[in-house]
């Protein structure tokens, strides 16, 4: 560890006893997410609905696991996947460099699986016609269809695998995609479970929604973790962006 990093360590540790930051994070997170601020921001010219500290802490997971391979259920206008493509894209690339080898961008090593239940056309079209499309491969149908999950479980294996559940945030749906994605997360990566804040905040944020306070992905999250002792909340991560939309929601996989 070198001495930054020692450094980092030790601010972080003494962040998470913070309780006034944390209140102004939590405040912060509920008056943004009553105006629907994740809605603002894009990763490469497509609308990416995250918050950008979620987004940032995804660079340090893909960057430390190195996944050869992203699953990702909630496509919706793609900024998320395109994000996950070109993190891949550039670890490709930092690959060949150091190996001393020409990239064949045609002949891409590290890709992204997207599920989503309507992948609108313009979508669709824009993410096709991306630079990075062929490190993508969408699938259209509910994350939970069991074939859909066939497939996702045929394109993971030998694979280092990272996942990131963000499509229907009910409690069944989220618990069922748990069940059908987790198992495809490899030892020391990551399953995000986006959302887990809908449990945390007024459900007067989400009136138009099926999900709320007693019906949510952090319940889903916390479910299955009971059942499974083979994940563990990484907590340092949300007490080091304070601002997230996935308490409780990243989970690494410790065996
Ligand atoms: C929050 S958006 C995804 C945002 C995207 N990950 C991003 O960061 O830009 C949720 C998406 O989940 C999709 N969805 C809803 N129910 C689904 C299901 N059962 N299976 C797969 N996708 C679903 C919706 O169509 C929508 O596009």
């Amino acid at each position: 560890m070198t001495e930054f990093e020692k450094e980092v360590e030790i601010r972080l540790a003494k962040q998470a006893q913070n309780e006034p930051i944390k209140d102004l994070a939590s405040s912060f997170m509920s008056a943004s997410l009553a105006q629907k601020y994740s809605y603002n921001f894009f990763w490469q010219g497509r609308p990416i609905i995250q918050y950008p500290q979620d987004i940032f802490a995804m660079q340090e997971l893909i960057w430390s696991v190195k996944p050869d391979l992203i699953v990702e259920t909630g496509i919706a206008h793609g900024g998320s996947i395109i994000f996950s493509a070109s993190m891949l894209a550039l670890l490709d690339m930092y690959e060949a460099i150091e190996g001393g080898y020409d990239l064949n961008v045609s002949k891409p090593k590290r890709k992204v699986l997207a599920v989503d239940i309507d992948i609108k056309e313009h979508n669709r079209k824009a993410i096709s016609e991306h630079p990075l499309a062929n490190r993508i491969t969408m699938i259209q149908g509910s994350s939970v269809d069991p074939e859909v999950v066939k497939a996702a479980r045929e394109l993971s294996q030998g694979k280092k695998v990272l996942v990131v559940l963000d499509s229907n945030h009910t409690f069944e749906h989220v618990y069922q995609e748990l069940q059908a994605y987790a198992p495809l997360v490899s030892i020391g990566s990551y399953c995000i479970v986006m959302d887990t804040i809908v449990n945390d905040v007024s459900d007067a944020m989400y009136l138009d929604r099926p999900w709320s306070q007693n019906n949510n992905p952090k319940q889903a999250a916390h479910k299955w973790l009971s059942e499974n002792s083979n994940f563990v909340v990484d907590k340092d991560i949300e007490s080091k962006i304070l601002l997230t939309v996935a308490p409780d929601g990243y989970l690494k996989r410790i065996k």
